[in-house]
């Protein structure tokens, strides 16, 4: 069984730091269509390892998608926990591996 998992809850994450990898340029309509992947990097993700899933979706060096480091997605336990297309977006949780990321990265392309 996979540990790449899909949940339907939202929450109402704080943001720690945001880390811009890469922009389709400067302007306010650019940022406007910007895609963006929330990475918790709080204790209980950053105990599962998602300090290196973070620096798996850096490296990919995505042309106009924000990597974001955020403290908490409330799914703490399940984690390295990510959260794509907002603060309404779904949030993937057990995102380890590169396999993991690109399956992310996947679906962030498709629904946004
Ligand atoms: S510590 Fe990552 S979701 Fe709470």
């Amino acid at each position: 069984m996979s540990s790449f998992a899909l949940s339907s809850r939202v929450f109402r994450p704080s943001l720690k730091r945001s880390r811009v990898c890469t922009t389709s340029g400067g302007s306010t309509a650019a940022r406007a269509e910007a895609k963006e992947v929330k990475v918790c990097t709080n204790k209980e993700c950053k105990r599962g390892g998602s300090k290196k899933t973070l620096a798996l979706f850096e490296a990919l060096g995505l042309e106009g998608v924000e990597i974001v480091e955020i403290r908490c997605l409330g799914e703490c336990g399940m984690g390295p926990n990510v959260q794509i297309n907002g603060d309404d977006g779904p949030i993937i949780n057990g995102v380890k591996t590169e396999d993991d990321v690109k399956k992310v990265v996947d679906r962030l392309m498709m629904e946004s």
